[in-house]
């Protein structure tokens, strides 16, 4: 009797967390800080893209809830679970790619910048900012860390990006555009004419918000030439 194989059973991933997992290099040692669900990290795992793994939370419930994902898909043995704050559980040179997403832009740049072996150039970042992107991608640039790629992802109706990042060393202090648009800037996909039109929409309200104070003019007048260039970009 011949026998058929079982299928992979793998959680189910939305647009963005599969854009998160499209930008984890196979076969490496992979690190989800703030793992919550811990769905990503067990989808990376059962699928056999990576090697091993770290599902890290700074909350116990969340570090359960991970625990039962990585059991039902059958992979605790190559999971190890952490509970810590950031990359405090991990020691350099045990992980090669660490996923820090969902969570604001600053709190991912304060996990990211607290340990110094961040700045270790064969290292990669997957770096998935919910609030004030422009801001990590100033603080990256800023503090020689290089953006390598970024992936447009549309989950529930919202817009997102993932920041592909590794420390190069190279210092660079980006202009108003690039720390709002990124490497998307220049990218035609849908996901990313939709992200660019939501920061536009910031940009617009900010843009208004400013213009009933007379005190903020020269403010005003550099997000007033920000979302000049923003509109004329959705125009294409
Ligand atoms: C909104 S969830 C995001 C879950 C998942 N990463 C995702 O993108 O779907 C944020 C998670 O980060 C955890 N968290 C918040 N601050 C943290 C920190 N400093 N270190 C580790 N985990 C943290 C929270 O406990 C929570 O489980």
């Amino acid at each position: 009797m011949q026998v058929e194989p079982t299928a992979l059973r793998l959680p189910k991933l939305d647009a963005r967390l599969s854009a998160i997992a499209s930008l984890v290099r196979p076969g490496v040692r992979c690190a989800d800080i703030g793992t919550d669900h811990g769905h990503l990290i067990a989808w990376l795992a059962a699928s056999g893209r990576i090697l091993s793994g770290f599902a890290c939370d700074i909350n116990r419930k969340p570090l359960d809830k991970a625990a039962c994902s990585l059991s039902e898909y059958g992979v605790s043995d190559r999971v190890k679970l952490i509970l810590c704050d950031g990359l405090s559980g991990l020691h350099p040179g045990e992980v090669d790619d660490i996923v820090i997403a969902g969570m604001g832009g600053d709190l991912i740049w304060e996990i990211l910048s607290t340990q110094s072996w961040t700045r270790d150039p064969a290292l990669r970042f997957l770096l998935q900012p919910m609030t004030k992107t422009e801001r990590l991608r100033r603080s990256l640039w800023e503090n020689g860390f290089d953006i390598l790629r970024e992936e447009p992802a549309e989950a529930g109706g919202f817009p997102y990006t993932v920041l592909q990042t590794a420390y190069t060393g190279k210092v660079r202090h980006p202009s108003q555009i690039e720390a709002y648009t990124g490497l998307l800037w220049q990218d035609s996909r849908p996901a990313a004419i939709n992200y660019l039109e939501k920061v536009t929409r910031q940009v617009r309200e900010k843009v208004e918000g400013l213009s009933a104070s007379a005190q903020n003019r020269e403010e005003y007048m550099s997000y007033r030439t920000l979302l000049t260039e923003l509109e004329s970009r959705c125009k294409k």
